[in-house]
């Protein structure tokens, strides 16, 4: 008999108990078969209620290969383009994963939900905010799921940060320091999609910097964003001697590799941001979430791998006594990538919400759209979301 799943499943303690109804099987394609394409194909074969049944990549041969190399048979790859895929009706289509480069996130996923079908989409949310706004128009108007892929929030640690922020022992959150990065860390893993404006849109500011929003603006309730002075910078993406082995990939670089932002947001929040994919120095510092009855300080980690970086601390002064109580590192319980997709399947067959829901992300992607702006007028800009 089929189990029906708990609507509140609290994914990051989720034991592996679970039970999953297997008598309905979720009928799965891959648009884009890069890289992050390679996470996802791993925990969907680990879920015993998914079929992987179409794949599709602009780049001939490379789906086929994909599966191939991953192990999965009879899946079909021979379409041109993701809109030849979604309008194969033969596939009966209940979900895809969305894992093209940042440039091509907002129109396949806008089709794959006008044709009715449930959208795992990768982070970040879309380059512009106009894209993500078109993305969730299409969302409303088919009523599917539209999940964005941040594992890190299934992370106990990343949600320990909210339980701290919703205990109320920090008191009203009036500052946030954010961001984080790596001292020489520009990604080129196959090539130049993170690097190049005509695949990326943005460089580190999209790629890690949507995760340090994530972790901060999610802890403290999503506020909306208000206002931004942005600054932008390419010294170390445009020069060879960051690629050893590619010297000609400084030309081809022509996103950001470095951006920071003074940010206002609703409910009197000032978030100061920053984030690098190279820098001269080791971090640009931990993210400190300052209240009026205590400060929380999370440490940064050296590379933005959707975890806490050491024990977090919350300083508070009691009876005139400045304290200090370490929150202890939780151990991880599972794959994170796993419960990011289990998590969006329990949506879309149990008619859940989204796991990451675009109601917020749309105010993440408002900010790295602010600064992009602000980076290019030179001047703080207010920052406005079109009506959905
Ligand atoms: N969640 C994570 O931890 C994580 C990690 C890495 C990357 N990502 C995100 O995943 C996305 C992809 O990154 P990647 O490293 O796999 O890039 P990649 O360049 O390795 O792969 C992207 C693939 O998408 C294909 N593609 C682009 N547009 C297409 C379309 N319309 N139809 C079919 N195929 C299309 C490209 O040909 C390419 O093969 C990026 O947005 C990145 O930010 C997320």
């Amino acid at each position: 008999m089929a189990e029906k799943m708990d609507k509140n499943l609290d994914y990051a303690n989720q034991k592996q108990e679970v039970r999953i109804d297997t008598s309905r099987k979720l009928r799965i394609g891959f648009i884009g078969c890069g890289w992050i394409a390679g996470s996802h194909i791993n925990s969907y074969k680990k879920m015993q209620d998914v079929e992987i049944v179409a794949g599709c990549d602009l780049i001939p041969g490379k789906a086929a290969a994909f599966f191939e190399r991953n192990g999965v048979e009879g899946v079909k790859t021979d379409y041109a383009s993701h809109k030849e895929m979604l309008d194969d009706e033969s596939l009966h289509l209940d979900a895809v994963s969305v894992c093209t480069y940042n440039r091509q996130h907002a129109i396949p996923t806008i089709y794959a939900l006008q044709k009715g079908v449930n959208v795992l989409l990768e982070k970040p949310f879309t380059v512009t905010l106009d894209e993500a706004v078109e993305v969730m128009r299409a969302e409303k108007e088919s009523g599917k799921v539209l999940s964005i892929g941040f594992q890190p929030r299934l992370d106990a640690n990343m949600q320990m940060i909210k339980k701290i922020v919703d205990s109320g022992e920090l008191g009203k959150v009036y500052y946030i320091q954010t961001g984080g990065g790596r001292r020489r860390g520009i990604p080129t893993p196959f090539g130049t999609s993170f690097i190049a404006d005509e695949t990326a849109g943005l460089g580190a500011l999209a790629d890690i910097g949507c995760y340090s929003l994530d972790m901060v603006l999610n802890a403290v309730g999503y506020p909306k964003p208000l206002t931004v002075t942005g600054y932008k910078s390419d010294f170390f993406g445009k020069d060879p001697a960051s690629y050893p082995n590619h010297p000609e990939y400084a030309k081809a670089f022509s996103v950001d590799d470095f951006a920071a932002a003074f940010i206002r947001l609703e409910g009197g929040i000032i978030l100061d941001f920053r984030i690098a994919w190279a820098m001269n120095i080791d971090t640009p510092g931990d993210t400190i979430i300052l209240g009026t009855k205590a400060g929380l300080r999370i440490p940064s980690t050296d590379c933005w791998n959707g975890t806490v970086g050491g024990p977090m601390k919350i300083y508070k002064t009691i009876g005139g006594v400045n304290m200090t109580t370490e929150v202890p590192i939780i151990p991880s319980d599972g794959n994170l990538f796993d419960k990011k997709i289990r998590s969006f399947l329990d949506a879309c067959k149990n008619g859940t919400p989204a796991p990451v829901p675009s109601s917020q992300i749309i105010y993440n992607q408002a900010i790295l759209d602010g600064i992009a702006r602000s980076a290019r007028l030179g001047r703080e800009i207010k920052i406005q979301i079109p009506k959905i």
